[in-house]
C-alpha cells in the first residue's frame, strides 16, 4: 500500500507513526498516512516562519503566476483529482468533478485577486491638525496562517484557505481533515511544481486534536482559518487569544416555498440541495417550510425526485448518493431520524441504511426541537413542515442557532424583499435554495455559523493587516 508522508519545507517528510486510511464506501484501505507528532508540527511551523521573507519578497505578479500555474496543473489532472476525492471522501464522481472544476476557479480567482490587493489614500486634513500630511494604507500579509479544513470538500475548501493566504503573501500550515488527507497532499505537490517557495506551504496529517491545539496555541502562528464543527470552532475562538480567527461553521439551512412557486421545478432543486454529497455540505438544504395550498403536491414531487437518485459506489459515474463519511455518522443520522419519528414526524421516504448507504430521507411535520431539525444534520435528510404564512415561515427559519444561508421561492416582489430583510443569515437567496455557492462570492454566517467571510477577496481581507503610512510635509 502506498505510504503518504508529511509535507514540510517543500518536500515529503518522514515521521514515526502511520495509520491506514480506508474508503468510506466499501472500506478498502487506500494508503498509510503519516500521523504527525508535536515535534513535526514544530518543524512545520518553523518552516512556515522561515519562508516568510521569501513570500514577502515575491511581487504580486509572481504570486499570481504561481496560483495561475497551479490552476492549470490541476485542470490537467482533473480525472485523477476527481477519483481521489471520490475515493477518500466517498463523494460521487459527478460531484467530485464539479469540485475539481470549482477548485480550479478558486485558484484562478486567487491569482486574479493577488494583483488587486491595495489600500487607499486618507484625507487627513478632514480633521483640524491633519493638514500638510499625505496618508495612505497598504495591506500586508498577516504572516503565518494555520488552516484547518473539513472532509466534505477536501480540495475546494483547502483552496479557499490556500488561495487567498498565498495570494496575499502569507505562509501556511495546513491541517486537512484526518478522513481526507490525500487530496491536500496532492495539491501540495502541485504547488511545489508551480513554483511556490519551499516552506510557504506545510501539510500536517494526523490527529486533529493534537495538531489543531498546537496551531491554536503556538505564538508563531498569526492567524487561524477553520472550517468545521461549531464545537471545535468555539474552542478555537476561546483559546486563540489575540490571533486573527475566521470560522466557517455549521448550519441547518432552510428554504421557504410560497404558494405561487413552480412546484415541479422547486421540488427538483430541493432534492439536489438536500441530497447532493449525502447532505454533507454546510449549506445543505435541511428544512423546507411550505404554504398549505401546495404542500401535498410539493411533497409528491420531492419524493419523485428523491426516488430517481441512484445509490451506490462513488466511483460509478451514474451514482448520485453514496456512503456517508463513516458508519458512525450514518448511525447518528438514523438515530436522529428515529427520534423525530418517535415524536410524531412522518417518514415520507428513506430512513433505511443499505450496504452502508443511508437512503435519501424525507420527513414531514417534524417537531421544531427534534435534533434532525434544530441541529446540523449533515446527512441526506430533509424535512418538510407547514407554515401558515410567510411571517410564520420566516420566524421558523430564524428560530435557529445558525445563520449561514437561507432561501425563499416567491413570485411576489414585496415578499421577496420582506424575506431578504428579515431572514437572519450571511446570505439570502431569492428563488433559489440556500445550497448555492460560487467561489468569489462572500460566504459565511452569523450566530453559530461562524465569524468572518470567505470567497477569495473577502478571505484576503481576513488574512491581511491594514498598515497606515503618513508623510508629514510640514517637517
Ligand atoms: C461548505 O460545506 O462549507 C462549503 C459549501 C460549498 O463550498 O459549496
Amino acid at each position: 500500500m502506498q505510504r503518504k508522508w508529511l509535507w514540510i519545507e517543500g518536500r515529503k517528510a518522514e515521521t514515526e507513526a502511520y495509520e491506514t486510511l480506508s474508503a468510506p464506501y466499501g472500506g478498502a484501505p487506500l494508503a498509510e498516512v503519516a500521523l504527525a507528532s508535536e515535534a513535526d508540527a514544530d518543524r512545520a511551523i518553523a518552516a512556515a516562519v522561515a519562508a516568510k521573507p521569501a513570500m514577502r519578497a515575491l511581487p504580486a505578479h509572481a504570486r499570481s503566476a504561481i496560483l495561475e500555474r497551479l490552476a492549470e496543473l490541476l485542470d490537467g489532472r482533473r480525472e485523477e483529482a476527481a477519483r481521489l476525492i471520490a475515493l477518500e471522501a466517498g463523494k460521487p464522481l459527478k460531484a467530485a468533478y464539479a469540485e475539481v472544476d470549482r477548485t480550479v476557479q478558486t485558484y484562478k480567482f486567487s491569482a486574479e485577486e493577488a494583483k488587486r490587493i491595495h489600500g487607499e489614500t486618507i484625507p487627513l486634513d478632514a480633521a483640524p491638525g491633519g493638514e500638510g500630511r499625505l496618508a495612505f494604507t497598504q495591506r500586508e500579509p498577516v504572516g503565518v496562517v494555520g488552516a484547518i479544513t473539513p472532509f466534505n470538500f477536501p480540495m475546494n475548501l483547502v483552496a479557499h484557505k490556500l488561495g487567498p493566504a498565498l495570494a496575499a503573501g502569507n505562509t501556511v500550515i495546513l491541517k486537512p481533515a484526518p478522513q481526507t488527507p490525500l487530496t491536500a497532499l496532492f495539491v501540495a505537490e502541485l504547488l511545489a511544481e508551480a513554483g511556490l517557495p519551499d516552506g510557504a506551504l506545510n501539510v500536517l496529517t494526523g490527529d486533529g486534536k493534537l495538531l489543531g491545539e498546537k496551531l491554536v496555541a503556538d505564538p508563531r502562528v498569526d492567524a487561524l482559518s477553520f472550517t468545521g464543527s461549531v464545537g471545535v470552532g468555539t474552542r478555537i475562538r476561546a483559546q486563540a487569544g489575540l490571533k486573527r480567527v475566521t470560522l466557517e461553521l455549521g448550519s441547518n439551512s432552510a428554504v421557504i416555498v410560497d404558494r405561487d412557486a413552480n412546484v415541479d421545478a422547486v421540488a427538483e432543486r430541493c432534492a439536489a440541495g438536500a441530497f447532493s454529497y449525502q447532505g454533507q455540505v454546510c449549506i445543505s438544504l435541511q428544512r423546507i417550510y411550505v404554504m398549505p395550498e401546495i404542500r401535498d403536491a410539493f411533497v409528491e414531487k420531492l419524493k419523485e425526485a428523491a426516488s430517481r437518485l441512484r445509490i451506490g459506489d462513488p466511483l460509478d459515474p451514474e451514482t448520485d448518493v453514496s456512503a456517508m463519511i463513516s458508519p458512525r455518522e450514518s448511525e447518528r443520522a438514523l438515530d436522529w431520524i428515529e427520534e423525530a419519528v418517535g415524536r410524531g414526524a412522518k417518514l415520507a421516504a428513506g430512513g433505511t441504511l443499505t450496504d452502508g448507504v443511508l437512503a435519501p430521507t424525507i420527513l414531514l411535520d417534524v417537531p421544531h426541537d427534534a435534533r434532525i431539525s434544530c441541529r446540523e444534520a449533515f446527512a441526506p435528510v430533509v424535512l418538510v413542515n407547514l407554515a401558515e404564512s410567510i411571517e410564520e415561515a420566516i420566524a421558523r427559519v430564524n428560530d435557529s442557532a445558525y445563520g449561514l444561508q437561507a432561501g425563499i421561492y416567491t413570485n411576489r416582489l414585496d415578499t421577496a424583499l420582506q424575506a431578504a430583510e428579515a431572514l437572519r443569515a450571511g446570505g439570502v437567496l431569492i428563488n433559489d435554495i440556500p445550497t448555492f455557492r460560487v467561489d468569489h462570492m462572500p460566504y459565511g454566517g452569523i450566530k453559530e455559523s461562524g465569524i468572518g467571510r470567505e470567497g477569495v477577496r473577502y478571505a484576503i481581507e481576513e488574512l491581511t493587516e491594514t498598515k497606515l503610512v503618513i508623510f508629514n510635509r510640514n517637517a
